[in-house]
């Protein structure tokens, strides 16, 4: 399969499925792609902040594609006229077609802006899915907790996705307790260098991951493939 970094937290997954998680494109100055340009089956969201929740309902529009989310968030964009599966954490469902997604924890928040009022809308989430024999998992926005090595960790994941900008998220710091903790083969740095608040260097993370842990450090730049 082939995996591509978006921007920010959009990560697309193209293998037997077509996956797309995150999907903040327009207004996202590291952004390459359009959203008319996505193709996909599926498009995982895992909260409702702007810079994740993104094209979500424009992307499953055009492609008729089935957006998963914790309930609370599906069940909005169902009101927008999509197609969506609502899940919650710890909750696994095999979608029959070679897509298993299982929603993991987040300590984070899920919400939209809406003028000066911020709407709640459910719990955040990461997720856990498997494609092609693979397992992957995206932490979405999170601050490190424990279960990543006592749940999450238990799986054989061969890519993780892990936010490492701070101020919103963990930092390189946790960020490399949470590699060590999770086991993957491979680790994707996200959610860093977009904006000022969670500018950080990537390179320095990569050397301590590697240097550290017996874990793969892959710095994508926005746009870049990899293939599993
Ligand atoms: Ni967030
Ligand atoms: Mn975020």
């Amino acid at each position: 399969m082939q995996i591509t970094f978006e921007g920010h937290a959009c990560i697309r997954v193209n293998g037997s499925k077509n996956i797309i998680i995150d999907p903040f494109l327009t207004g996202n100055p590291s952004a390459v792609k359009k959203p008319s340009d996505i193709k996909a089956d599926f498009v995982l969201v895992t909260h409702a902040h702007a810079d994740h929740f993104g094209d979500t309902l424009e992307i499953a529009k055009n492609n008729d594609a089935t957006i998963v989310a914790v309930n609370e968030l599906a069940k909005y964009t169902q009101q927008q006229g999509c197609r969506a599966h609502g899940m919650n954490i710890g909750g696994k469902w095999d979608f029959n077609n070679g897509l298993k997604v299982k929603v993991t924890q987040a300590l984070h928040s899920s919400s939209f802006e809406n003028g000066e009022d911020c709407l709640a809308c459910g719990e955040a989430s990461g997720f856990l899915f498997w494609l092609d024999g693979k397992c992957l998992y995206h932490a979405g926005d999170t601050g490190l907790f424990s279960d990543m090595s006592k749940i999450i960790g238990k799986h054989e994941i061969d890519v993780a996705f892990i936010p490492i900008g701070g101020n919103y998220t963990m930092g390189p710091v946790d960020a490399l307790t949470a590699v060590g903790w999770l086991g993957c083969k491979t680790v994707v740095p996200i959610h860093y260098n977009t904006m000022p608040l969670i500018h950080q260097d990537a390179k320095a993370f990569k050397l301590d991951v590697e240097g550290k842990l017996d874990t793969r450090c892959l710095i994508l730049e926005p746009g870049e493939s990899f293939e599993l």
